[in-house]
């Protein structure tokens, strides 16, 4: 199959369990308009996210990469009431924008975004949450499985987008491959998870969902 079946599937999916989403489409336009590299995930992979955090009851959400906050308001719109999502975004051009559409979506009460590198800001959070969401600088990986592996709940779930990388994780090449080779492999031998990873293809290009338990 072709990268274009793949888009017209994903296209089917999003006619099935996508409603027209003014907020979301919003959140994209800004994205574009703010000159911000498109790189959120798609829609059908937001629902996703959304139906996981749905199934650990998650009450406490860390996403690590917010840009526009699309991503950050699939999974904020099934907190509870008293929930919360922290978003950490080295970019503060990003995190104004992400905070602007958050605000748009009536999540900002529930939604606090932390400027500045992850590998500095994840030291200082406390635990537990019910789901991370990995999906910033690909090179950190590894540094950010262990922070998460720390800050995760007993029976809680880290996820990590784009750990396929067009199939370049079999034979790496450039650091953030080789990166990423490492943190699937941290997570397939680390005794505190049972993982796994589904391949992705669609509108966006062939890549991988990492899913790991915490025990
Ligand atoms: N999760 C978003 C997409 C995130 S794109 C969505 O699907 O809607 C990756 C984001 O990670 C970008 O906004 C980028 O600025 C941010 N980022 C890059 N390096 C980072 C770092 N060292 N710490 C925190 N965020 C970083
Ligand atoms: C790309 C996609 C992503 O989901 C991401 O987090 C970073 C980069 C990309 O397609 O380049
Ligand atoms: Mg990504």
């Amino acid at each position: 199959m072709s990268e274009s079946e793949f888009s017209s599937v994903d296209g089917y999916l999003e006619s099935l369990f996508i409603p027209d989403d003014p907020v979301l489409a919003a959140t994209l336009a800004s994205t574009a308009e703010a000159g911000m590299p498109e790189i959120q995930v798609s829609p059908i992979y937001g629902r996703t996210l959304q139906v996981l955090a749905r199934l650990v009851g998650a009450r406490r959400i860390l996403e690590i990469g917010v840009l526009a906050g699309y991503s950050t308001t699939w999974l904020a719109r099934v907190l509870p009431d008293d929930g919360e999502l922290v978003g950490l975004e080295y970019s503060p051009v990003h995190a104004s924008v992400a905070r602007a559409n958050l605000a748009r979506a009536g999540l900002d009460d529930k939604v606090r975004i932390i400027v500045g590198p992850a590998a500095e800001t994840l030291p200082e959070l406390e635990g537990p949450f019910d789901l991370v969401f990995i999906d910033a600088d690909k090179g950190n990986y590894p540094v950010y499985l262990e922070e998460s592996i720390r800050l995760t709940r007993p029976g809680g779930l880290i996820l990590g987008d784009n750990v396929i990388r067009r199939g370049r994780v079999v034979d790496p090449v450039r650091d953030d491959d080789v990166a990423m080779d490492l943190f699937n492999r941290l997570l397939a031998s680390d005794e505190r998870l049972d993982a796994t990873i589904l391949q992705t293809v669609g509108t966006k290009h062939h890549d991988g969902l990492a899913i790991a338990v915490r025990r």
